[in-house]
C-alpha cells in the first residue's frame, strides 16, 4: 500500500466584473468573464490521501465531519476519474475551513472548488511523478476547479483572470481562464468591501440561475452585451481610467439582475437595502468625487469597490453610513490579491 501522502493549499474567491451567467456542454461559459483576485476571503484545505480499492473519503469541515459537503465532493471527485483515474483508487481525508464568516452569504464555491483542484494536481505530480509544463499546469488546475464551479476556474491567477474565449486573446478558452494582468497601476490593490445585506442562503442557487439563461428572451443580447463590456472594461484597465470602469462594471451587476428578473420562472436576490446601497454610493461618488463604485453577485450583497487613493474616506463612508446604521450586518473588507498559496 502506497504511503500516506499529504498536500495543502489555501485559495482565494474572486470578483466577476463581466459576469458569468449562462452555460453551454460541460459547464462551459456562454460568456467570457473576467475577474478580480480576492485577498482575505479564502479556503485552506488539506488532503491526505492513501491509496485504495475504492474512492472513499471523509470530509471535514472546520474540524467537524460534515457529511453534506461529503457528498457534494464526492460526486465531484468521481467526475474527475475521467481526467485523474487514480483516483478511483485512493482514500481521501479532506480538511477544509473559510476566513470568511458563516451565515455571511459569501459563496464558498470559487475558492473551495480552486483549492480542492490545486491539491488534486499537486497529487497527480507527487503518485505518478507527473511533470508539467507551467501554463499547461495552470490550465489543467483552472479546468478541474472549472468543472468544480464555473467561477473557481478563475481563483488560480493572481490580481486577476479571464475564463472564456476571446478572439483578442489567443491563449483564451472556454475550458480554463487565464492569468489577466493588464491592469494598471491605478487599480492595484483595489479594495472590496462586501456589505452584507442579507447573511441567508439564497433562495435560488447559481446552477439555477444558470439553467434559466438556456430559454431567456435576451440571451443573444445578454452574449452580445457582455462582450461589448469586456472590451470596454480591458481598455479602461489598461489606462487606468476610472470613471468608465465604475460605469461598465455597475452595468454588468445590473445586467446580471436584470436577467434574473426577466427569466422563466422570474426571481429577485436584491434586497430593499441592497438598492439603497447603491443609490448611496453613487449619490457619495457624485458629490465627493472619490473613486467608488460597486457589483453584486447572485445575491443580495453589495461589494464596494474603491481604489487606494480614497480608502480612508471611503471607509469612514461605509463605517457611518451601512455599518452603523444597521444597513449592512456585516462588512467583509477585502482587497485584490496574490492568489494561491501552497500550506
Ligand atoms: O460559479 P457559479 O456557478 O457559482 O456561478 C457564479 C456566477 C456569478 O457569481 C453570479 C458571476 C461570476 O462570474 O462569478
Amino acid at each position: 500500500m502506497q504511503n500516506q501522502i499529504k498536500v495543502g493549499f489555501e485559495s482565494p474567491s474572486n470578483i466577476a466584473l463581466i459576469k458569468y451567467w449562462g452555460k453551454y456542454g460541460e459547464q462551459l461559459p456562454m460568456n467570457p468573464s473576467l475577474s478580480f483576485t480576492l485577498s482575505h476571503c479564502k479556503t485552506l484545505m488539506e488532503i491526505e490521501y492513501t491509496s485504495s480499492l475504492d474512492l472513499e473519503l471523509d470530509f471535514y469541515f472546520e474540524n467537524k465531519i460534515n457529511n453534506k459537503f461529503k457528498e457534494k465532493i464526492l460526486k465531484k471527485l468521481i467526475r474527475f476519474i475521467e481526467i485523474f483515474p487514480w483516483i478511483q483508487n485512493a482514500r481521501f481525508v479532506i480538511h477544509s475551513s473559510n476566513t470568511f464568516p458563516h451565515s455571511s452569504g459569501i459563496a464558498s464555491s470559487a475558492s473551495a472548488m480552486s483549492a480542492l483542484a490545486l491539491c488534486l494536481v499537486e497529487l497527480d505530480q507527487k503518485i505518478n511523478n507527473t511533470k508539467y509544463i507551467d501554463s499547461n499546469k495552470d490550465f489543467l488546475i483552472s479546468k478541474l476547479a472549472r468543472l468544480g464551479s464555473g467561477s473557481a476556474s478563475r481563483s488560480i491567477y493572481k490580481l486577476g483572470a479571464l475564463w472564456g474565449k476571446v478572439d483578442s486573446l489567443p491563449t483564451s478558452s472556454d475550458e480554463y481562464a487565464i492569468e489577466y494582468n493588464q491592469i494598471h497601476s491605478n487599480f492595484y490593490n483595489m479594495n472590496d468591501a462586501i456589505l452584507i445585506i442579507d447573511g441567508n442562503e439564497k433562495s435560488v442557487s447559481s446552477t439555477a440561475g444558470h439553467e434559466l439563461m438556456t430559454n431567456h428572451p435576451y440571451r443573444e443580447s445578454r452574449i452580445r452585451h457582455a462582450r461589448e463590456n469586456l472590451n470596454k472594461l480591458m481598455d479602461c484597465l489598461i489606462v487606468g481610467e476610472f470613471n468608465s470602469f465604475a460605469d461598465i462594471v455597475e452595468r454588468e451587476a445590473l445586467d446580471l439582475h436584470s436577467m434574473m428578473m426577466t427569466s422563466s420562472p422570474s426571481f429577485i436576490l436584491l434586497a430593499p437595502n441592497s438598492l439603497y446601497a447603491i443609490n448611496h454610493i453613487r449619490q457619495f461618488r457624485s458629490s465627493q468625487n472619490v473613486q467608488i463604485t460597486f457589483t453584486i453577485d447572485a445575491g443580495p450583497n453589495i461589494h464596494v469597490l474603491y481604489t487606494q487613493k480614497d480608502k480612508e474616506k471611503v471607509e469612514t463612508f461605509l463605517n457611518e453610513h451601512f455599518l452603523k446604521t444597521g444597513i449592512a450586518k456585516n462588512i467583509i473588507w477585502d482587497q485584490m490579491g496574490p492568489g494561491p498559496k501552497v500550506l
